[in-house]
């Protein structure tokens, strides 16, 4: 019996032990987004780009850290696109001990859990939020390789005023901290070049009829109908606008509805739509390696935010190895010691966490595609 019971704690032991061993050897990366839900293309999009990421730097043995070389582990969070899950995930990344976080993809999500991440000293990379206040909360550990929505709204409303001219536009939003967000930049730098919007209104995310606000809108002969929000919507209100309201205002959207789900659904509707986003990245030299790589591997051509997705997971992972530290505040000061030679060109921070350069451009849907337009 004795003999027995040495033995089981023995085999316990060696298992806690070994256990701990693991533990110790990984390095634990978050990465959040919609993994499922009605916006998973773009949850695939941030779950491939990091994982090209981290199989890359696993197949070099890993990270640096100090003396030892550590394996990567992604800790997989779906946010559903909600802000209470987001934040529950950022609890759970915190608990489990991660080094670094990419993501989250929505606004909406990514700031109440950079609250937790930035309390707890993790460093946060999104690759994909654009609202403003991501990065004005003061939070010294929170950073965006994309562009902001300031910036966004200015292009697309000087882009209505100077290019198609037009005055009378309506403006829709999905009420998310990015949609809405997005769509009052719009109207604010409309604003400022005196077109004042003949319609404005909030539409419920996951709605399936909106013909009604669409009637409402179209009783102000609008000529451009801006939205503010994702894809989903976005499908739905284009679709609605033309197939049943017989609608042919110019419909105009942002970063937050390109994934090819939106004319591949959306069809003859989407022809001719706006969208303001990043220039084309498939253009880049530096894109290319990380272009191919992914076709190799997922059989698809990257999203809009892979590659995003990809060069956030590789600066934290390098920071790490850099400093030989997962402090949040060390990584955080190296991310902003240089310039970033990076897959999407020369990215480099200021002291909010922003890109300095982030230029958006027009991009139309033409023939099925995204095509860039200026
Ligand atoms: N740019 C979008 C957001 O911030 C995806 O939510």
């Amino acid at each position: 019996m004795r003999k027995k019971l040495f033995f089981v704690l023995s085999i316990l032991m060696a298992a806690v032990f070994l256990g701990s061993a693991a533990h110790a050897a990984t390095l634990k990366i978050g990465v959040a987004g919609p993994l499922t839900g009605a916006q998973a293309a773009f949850g695939e999009m941030l779950k491939n780009g990091a994982t090209l990421a981290v199989e890359e730097w696993n197949a070099r043995g890993g990270v640096k850290v100090g003396k030892k070389k550590m394996k990567v582990d992604i800790l997989w969070g779906d946010d559903r696109h909600d802000p209470k899950e987001g934040v529950s995930i950022a609890h759970k990344f915190v608990n489990a001990g991660a080094a670094g976080i990419v993501g989250h993809f929505n606004s909406s999500v990514s700031i109440p859990a950079s609250t937790v991440y930035a309390e707890a000293g993790v460093v946060q990379i999104t690759p994909a939020s654009t609202n403003p206040k991501l990065t004005e909360q003061g939070f010294s550990t929170v950073f965006r390789v994309c562009g902001r929505d300031d910036q966004q709204g200015e292009v697309a409303a000087n882009y209505i005023v100077d290019k198609l001219k037009l005055k009378r536009i309506a403006i829709l939003h999905d009420k998310t901290t990015y949609g809405q967000g997005l769509a009052d930049e719009t109207r604010r730098f409309l604003e400022k070049r005196g077109v004042k919007p003949v319609f404005y209104s909030g539409v419920v995310q996951g709605d399936k009829d909106y013909t009604p606000v669409l009637t409402a809108a179209k009783q102000k002969n609008p000529e451009l109908v801006y939205f503010g929000g994702i894809h989903p919507e976005a499908i739905l209100l284009v679709k609605q606008m033309r197939e049943r309201l017989g609608m042919k205002a110019h419909f105009m959207s942002g970063d937050g509805i390109v994934t090819d789900e939106y004319y591949k659904i959306a069809g003859k509707s989407a022809e001719g739509t706006y969208i303001t986003f990043t220039p084309d990245q498939t253009k880049l030299a530096a894109a290319q390696n990380v272009i191919k790589k992914h076709r190799k591997r997922f059989g698809k051509e990257v999203g809009a935010y892979t590659i995003y997705s990809y060069v956030a997971m590789n600066m934290i992972l390098n920071s790490i190895q850099a400093t030989g530290s997962t402090k949040g505040e060390k990584l955080a000061a190296h991310l902003r010691s240089k310039a970033w030679n990076t897959s999407l060109g020369k990215l480099q921070f200021n002291k909010k966490g922003d890109v300095l350069e982030s230029p958006y451009v027009l991009w139309q849907v033409k023939g099925a595609k995204f095509v860039q337009i200026n």
